[in-house]
């Protein structure tokens, strides 16, 4: 079977309750105690600031990524996954290079945050370049930290 090309979008108010079934119920959300009502709130548009960016190969949406821009001289990943059925596929890598591009057109960092116990996603973002800069314990549940991650493009200001 020949798939369609994967196509990057803005978010839009239809994508909800497909990126809200790829959040529900799954780790490391789960395990951090997010809620179908989180999302629900998150996901209203205007997104409160935010950027939001949809990947998909067909319908529904099978990536979600939303951005919070200035923060710490770039921008901040907020929130960012693939559909299980959709992983493994390079989708989630070119969903990152379409943020980073957006990201690195306007600032020199991208910030991510991601648990300790998220081996796969610790994995993911280490072969796309991004280094921890920070540990931040018991941030959101005891016992486990997020780790603040940041890709660079170099300096803010030229010496
Ligand atoms: C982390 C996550 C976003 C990665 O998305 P993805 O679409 O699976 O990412 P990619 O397909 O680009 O890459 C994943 C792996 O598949 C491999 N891959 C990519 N295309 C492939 C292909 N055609 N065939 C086989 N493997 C492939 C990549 O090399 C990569 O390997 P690695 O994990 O050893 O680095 C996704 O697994 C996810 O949503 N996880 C749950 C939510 C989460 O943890 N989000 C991050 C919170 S901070």
């Amino acid at each position: 079977m020949t798939r369609e090309a994967p196509v990057i979008r803005p978010y839009v108010v239809d994508d909800r309750d497909a990126v809200i079934a790829m959040l529900s119920g799954r780790d490391p959300w789960q395990r951090l105690g997010y809620t179908v009502e989180h999302w629900q709130r998150l996901l209203a548009p205007p997104l409160s600031g935010r950027e939001g960016w949809v990947i998909a190969d067909g319908a529904p949406a099978a990536g979600i990524a939303l951005v919070r821009p200035s923060f710490l001289l770039g921008d901040y990943l907020e929130l960012f996954a693939i559909a299980s059925g959709a992983q493994h596929r390079g989708l989630g890598r070119a969903l990152l290079a379409a943020v980073e591009r957006a990201a690195f057109a306007r600032a020199r960092n991208l910030f991510v945050c991601v648990s300790d116990f998220n081996h796969s996603a610790r994995r993911f973002y280490a072969r796309n370049g991004y280094q921890q800069v920070g540990t931040l314990s018991d941030l959101l549940v005891a016992g486990s930290a997020e780790l603040l991650l940041r890709k660079t493009t170099g300096p803010a200001r030229a010496t």
